[in-house]
């Protein structure tokens, strides 16, 4: 396997060259570099992108494996044959336009959702299909898709509401503003997780069936999320608010409906959407959590805390790759399936995010 270091990553030794300052338009950190190491380091730098198969490059971007970075170079299609994977099965999409995807892949959006339906796709299918495309074929290879999938969503982010943090940024002035509304703003946050902690179990059940050969993860998994909405009945106890006071947005429901069809469907966009459900990376604590901690009840956050020492300690944001680890190369309809419901899915959640928080 090899690791291509995004085309967009750039390493910069510091003044006093100790340490080397990553960046790419979703994350920037710097890193110490001891002194037996700089040698190394530098060749690793001199070949980042002129030639990614130096084993420097390779050690490096080993190194830098729990951050978004990197993707996976397509493998030739031999590599493949002597695997016992998860082949894709026939699937019938036209992925040709959003409504046509939606009205192919059978998952109905209610009449609120329609209005914020994208007419026409906007990200570069393209670019990220190219990443993927087994050399010779007209398959993709499952890693590279989701690896360099993962990162066009983060860079795509960037360009977002969301993205921008603008949830996080919305919350920490209204704490300072109107504890009363900051409180509500958390209940319906805290509501759409609470249903997707309570929903990932059933949702995710086809696929012990329909991935079976990922069967004993996807399993392991699942156990590891059980019971998970409890830390969010936490947060309402502690806050003093009646969950059935929130509604479940039909976003929410949507994206559970998407993931269940996806669960007997496709076992490449099952992976993949478990990238919606977790952190991309971790970054020490959960941005909710942070601003709880600045109200007059910072004890609160205590739910969000345990969740999300949970998610990093077992690196469920590596899950997507684990599971692709399982898969065949994959077809056209199954790659563009995955394209299509993530920039649906992200849409949709980026417009309700900014709605509620506007109003
Ligand atoms: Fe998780």
């Amino acid at each position: 396997m090899l690791y291509i270091p995004h085309e967009k990553l750039s390493l910069q030794w510091s003044a006093d060259n100790q340490s080397l300052a990553l960046s790419l338009p979703w994350v920037s950190m710097d890193i110490d570099i001891e002194e037996a190491d700089k040698g190394w380091v530098q060749d690793a730098i001199d070949h980042l992108h002129i030639s990614p198969s130096n084993q420097n490059v390779q050690k490096l971007i080993h190194n830098l494996k729990d951050y978004p970075v990197f993707y996976i170079q397509p493998r030739q299609i031999e590599a493949f044959e002597e695997l016992d994977l998860q082949l894709p099965p026939p699937i019938v999409v036209d992925t040709s336009t959003p409504t046509r995807l939606i009205g192919t892949f059978e998952c109905p959006l209610s009449e609120e959702m329609k209005s914020d339906m994208i007419p026409t796709w906007t990200w570069d299918w393209e670019a990220i299909l190219s990443k993927a495309r087994i050399p010779g074929t007209d398959l993709y290879d499952p890693l590279s898709l989701i690896s360099y999938l993962i990162c066009y969503r983060l860079e795509w982010e960037n360009t977002t509401w969301s993205g921008q943090d603008g949830f996080g940024k919305a919350l920490i002035s209204l704490v300072q503003e109107n504890e009363t509304k900051f409180f509500q703003a958390i209940g319906w946050v805290a509501k759409q997780s609470w249903y997707v902690t309570k929903t990932f179990h059933t949702a995710a059940t086809p696929a012990l069936v329909h991935f079976n050969k990922a069967h004993e993860l996807i399993h392991h998994f699942m156990c590891d999320e059980v019971g998970h909405y409890k830390f969010m009945e936490q947060v309402f106890d502690d806050l003093n608010l009646n969950r059935d006071d929130f509604p479940i947005e039909s976003q929410t429901r949507w994206t559970l409906s998407a993931f269940k069809k996806a669960a007997a469907s496709s076992p490449l966009l099952f992976s993949a959407m478990i990238n919606l459900f977790e952190a991309a990376y971790y970054e020490g604590q959960d941005p909710i959590s942070r601003a709880i901690r600045l109200s007059s009840k910072p004890h609160a956050a205590q739910g969000y805390d345990l969740h999300y020492k949970i998610n990093q300690e077992h690196r469920h944001c590596d899950m997507p790759l684990h599971l692709a680890a399982y898969l065949a190369p994959q077809t056209y309809d199954h790659a563009t399936l995955t394209l299509g419901i993530f920039e649906l899915t992200l849409n949709f959640l980026d417009r309700l995010e900014e709605r509620r928080m506007k109003a």
